[in-house]
């Protein structure tokens, strides 16, 4: 029996209506409902970054944005692996980019996925982290049995590792400590399977030294298990550039990473990959919103945290992100409206109390019903996280040509 896998939205990005400048979308649509505004350039900045400076592989994680518009950018830009952490989007990633290389990278899967994702969509690497789910991928893909299976399969032990460099820690949910690490190790080469190794810094890391830090725990991992590793993946976790966040350039990550590298000594065979997921598209969409109301200091808006702007309700999360305010002046023209700015608070579109950003927004003083905020850099985790909950979804998508 098959598990179903449901894709995303198919929307190829050639029939996306284009325009010149955000300010010119607006004029021409006066959007009522949310807009994800692209801008193809910064993808392929993004996308460069890694592949100029990365020493090894980049893969791009899904989840972070699966709209297919975006997915296209990323790989438009010259990525050709892909992180893919379900069926649905192995299943996206394998009809529409069917040479991309695909890494399952969620160490506990649905019961069958990784069969199907083996049988059907021919991936061959998997993340784990423990001995249950190593029989369960054996189980599944028939390497159990056929030994020729088994030595296709790169098996991706997910290492703790601490995130304390990190805004959001991945931490706590997966990885397990380096005793438990290289015993699981041998257990994948007794297995006749590939052995690897994963890790995850945390999402939105600050520090490139985590990177480091996490390279020098998997290297005493390999002295315990006295294997020789097959691939490598360092997990995402590189930092978006949003306001209110010091954030080192990329290069001094890939600096600590190459720092790490040197230290562990990988069999010359042994692929290196990233796995980024905010970092490839934060930059490449904004979300247009509207103003239905405001009442004092408070606006009404027609995106919330059940939509877009979901990363405005994560605890201690200091990133802010950058606004500009549109208007329909007097001559009906749309301008861009500058000024003195106040903390407004602000409320997204359901009927639910809780539907409230739980940061304040920047907002000129004189904002008011009908006027447009352009929430920028918000292509990760934004659009992935939307719901449809009390009716609101927003599914438009355009392009601006404008540079950034
Ligand atoms: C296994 C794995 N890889 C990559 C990512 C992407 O992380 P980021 O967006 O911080 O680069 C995540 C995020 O949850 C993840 O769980």
């Amino acid at each position: 029996m098959s598990i179903s896998a449901h894709a995303a939205p198919a929307r190829p990005s050639a029939a996306m209506p284009r325009f010149a400048s955000v300010a010119e979308l607006i004029d021409k649509e006066r959007p009522s409902l949310p807009v994800y505004a692209l801008f193809p350039p910064a993808f392929k900045a993004a996308a460069k970054h890694f592949l100029d400076g990365f020493p090894g592989e980049t893969m791009y994680a899904v989840k972070a944005n699966h709209a297919l518009p975006v997915v296209d950018h990323v790989h438009g830009a010259g990525i050709r692996h892909f992180d893919v952490a379900s069926l649905a989007e192995v299943k996206l990633a394998r009809e529409r980019y069917p040479d991309a290389g695909l890494h399952f990278m969620a160490p506990v899967r649905i019961r069958g996925a990784a069969g199907e994702a083996h049988k059907k969509y021919g991936v061959r690497n998997f993340a784990l982290d423990s001995e249950d789910e190593l029989n369960t991928i054996l189980r599944e893909t028939g390497g159990d049995t056929d030994k020729t299976i088994a030595a296709a399969l790169t098996l991706f032990v997910r290492l703790y590792v601490p995130a304390d460099g990190a805004l959001l820690e991945l931490s706590s949910k997966f990885g397990i400590g380096t005793t438990a690490a290289a015993q699981l190790l041998r257990k994948i080469v007794q297995a006749g399977a590939k052995p690897a190794l994963t890790f995850h810094v945390g999402s939105q890391c600050l520090h490139p030294k985590s990177y480091k830090t996490a390279l020098a725990r998997c290297a005493e991992v390999l002295q315990q298990a006295r294997v020789e590793l097959e691939a490598l993946d360092v997990g995402g976790g590189f930092p978006g550039y949003y306001l209110n966040v010091t954030v080192p350039p990329l290069t001094e990550f890939f600096d600590a990473i190459r720092e790490g590298l040197a230290d562990l000594n990988l069999p010359k065979r042994a692929p290196v990959y990233c796995e980024p997921g905010r970092a490839l598209v934060a930059d490449g969409l904004s979300v247009i919103t509207r103003v239905s109301l405001r009442r004092d200091y408070t606006v009404f808006i027609n995106d919330g945290i059940y939509g877009s702007l979901n990363e405005y309700a994560l605890q201690n999360w200091p990133v802010r992100y950058p606004l500009r305010i549109f208007s329909e002046g007097p001559d009906g023209k749309i301008v861009e409206k500058t000024g003195r700015v106040a903390p407004f608070k602000a409320f997204g579109p359901t009927c639910d109390t809780l539907d409230v950003l739980h940061y304040p927004i920047d907002l000129p003083e004189t904002i008011g019903v009908g006027d447009w905020i352009e929430f920028q850099k918000l292509g990760a985790y934004s659009c992935a996280l939307r719901t449809a909950f009390n009716g609101f979804y927003p599914d438009t998508f355009v392009e601006i040509v404008e540079a950034r």
